[in-house]
């Protein structure tokens, strides 16, 4: 194995690029994934005054206001950059839109003609507000707050390309797989390159970390989760690793469950999230000591609060004594989820209740 050269986050003060770089903290750093959004009243209310969640996304004002809002509220100690992984099919060239309540909507990817009407690379000119929107929250950020960008992993990104919306399963993106594998392997491709690319561009105007989300990768049985999930995150990383060789890179492969090992090998990581079904030490028995640990805390049992949130929070922390942990959830906060009761989960973590 290599030893990683020594990097800017190695004499870092803040706790979360501390815990990135592989050292414990005795109180894990915490955010939240999808912790700007909908359960907080400040969000709803800039967020109805855009047209579209596309438009308010590749508006800097509004997207480094959402960016700031749980920041201000609760002090985590990172903020993600609000904007959503499916803008790389937008700057690629497919037509995206939100239909609210219904998620996104997408022209399908159906046929090689399809394939062809996308751009080689991100229209980046169509990119410059994300860029412009992590300048912003960089300088607006309190001195001990890391940034954090990201994107989807091609997986994850190419099933919503080619099913043109959500899905139970992505049984369409895994239809189209088996059909035509030299195409399929053509669009990962291109959202490989192009995602790291544009986590490059993120790094360089001021985010600190990045994290891939591979929120649809639980549905691959092995063969393909290697082909279409481990290898392209591989490829993602080595190409960003070429451009910022300092970032630590986050992977949150969800649903991996048992194949979670087959990260391992993956040279140049820093961290990986879980998501809520995995077992901390199970996780921590399969990844090298190097490698951080992110989540897990169920988001159901933050909704519920009380005194199974209390126990919940109790056992994740726990579940990974003895590794670098950085505190999340298993996968992103739900609407519905009261403010008091992430009042109540941070109070717990940092043991100020
Ligand atoms: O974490 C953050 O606070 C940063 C912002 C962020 C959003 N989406 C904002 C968003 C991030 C990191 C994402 C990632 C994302 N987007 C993923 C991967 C993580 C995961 O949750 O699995 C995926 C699969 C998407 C695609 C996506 N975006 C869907 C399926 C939907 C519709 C479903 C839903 O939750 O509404 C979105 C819309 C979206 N992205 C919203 C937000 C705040 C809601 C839209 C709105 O506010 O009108």
């Amino acid at each position: 194995m290599t030893v990683a050269a020594p990097s800017p986050a190695a004499a870092t003060t803040k706790p979360f690029l501390a815990a990135l770089a592989g050292r414990r903290q005795a109180i894990p750093p915490i955010w939240l994934m999808r912790q700007a959004g909908r359960y907080l009243p400040e969000y709803r209310a800039i967020r109805a005054t855009a047209k579209s969640f596309i438009e308010f996304c590749y508006t800097p004002t509004l997207a480094t206001e959402a960016t700031l809002q749980p920041i201000r509220r609760f002090g985590f100690d990172a903020a993600i950059l609000f904007s959503d992984i499916l803008v790389m099919p937008d700057a690629l060239g497919q037509s995206v839109s939100f239909e609210s309540g219904e998620g996104p909507r997408l022209t399908p990817i159906e046929t090689a003609a399809d394939f062809a009407k996308l751009h080689e690379t991100p229209d980046w000119a169509r990119l410059a507000p994300v860029f412009e929107t992590v300048e912003r929250v960089r300088a607006a950020l309190p001195a001990e707050t890391a940034l954090i960008g990201f994107c989807g992993a091609p997986w994850t990104v190419a099933s919503y390309m080619i099913a043109g919306h959500g899905t139970p399963d992505q049984a369409p993106a895994r239809l189209f797989a088996y059909r035509h594998p030299d195409l399929f392997a053509a669009l990962i491709d291109r959202l490989a390159d192009s995602s790291a690319d544009y986590l490059a561009r993120q790094v360089r105007a001021g985010a600190e970390a990045v994290q891939i989300f591979d929120s649809w990768s639980g549905v691959l049985p092995p063969a393909e989760f290697e082909r279409w999930c481990v290898k392209p995150i591989q490829r993602i990383v080595a190409r960003l690793r070429t451009q910022t060789p300092h970032v630590p890179i986050i992977a949150f492969p969800r649903g991996a469950a048992t194949q979670l090992g087959k990260f391992a090998d993956v040279a140049g990581l820093a961290a990986i999230g879980l998501d809520t079904a995995v077992e901390p030490r199970a996780a921590a028995a399969m990844l090298p000591t190097h490698l951080a640990l992110q989540g897990n805390l169920d988001p159901l049992a933050l909704i519920s609060g009380g005194e199974a949130l209390d126990r919940s929070v109790d056992r994740v922390i726990e579940g990974f004594e003895g590794r670098a942990h950085i505190f999340n959830l298993g996968h992103g906060i739900l609407p519905e989820t009261p403010i008091a009761h992430v009042e109540r989960m941070l109070g717990r973590v940092r043991k100020t209740t």
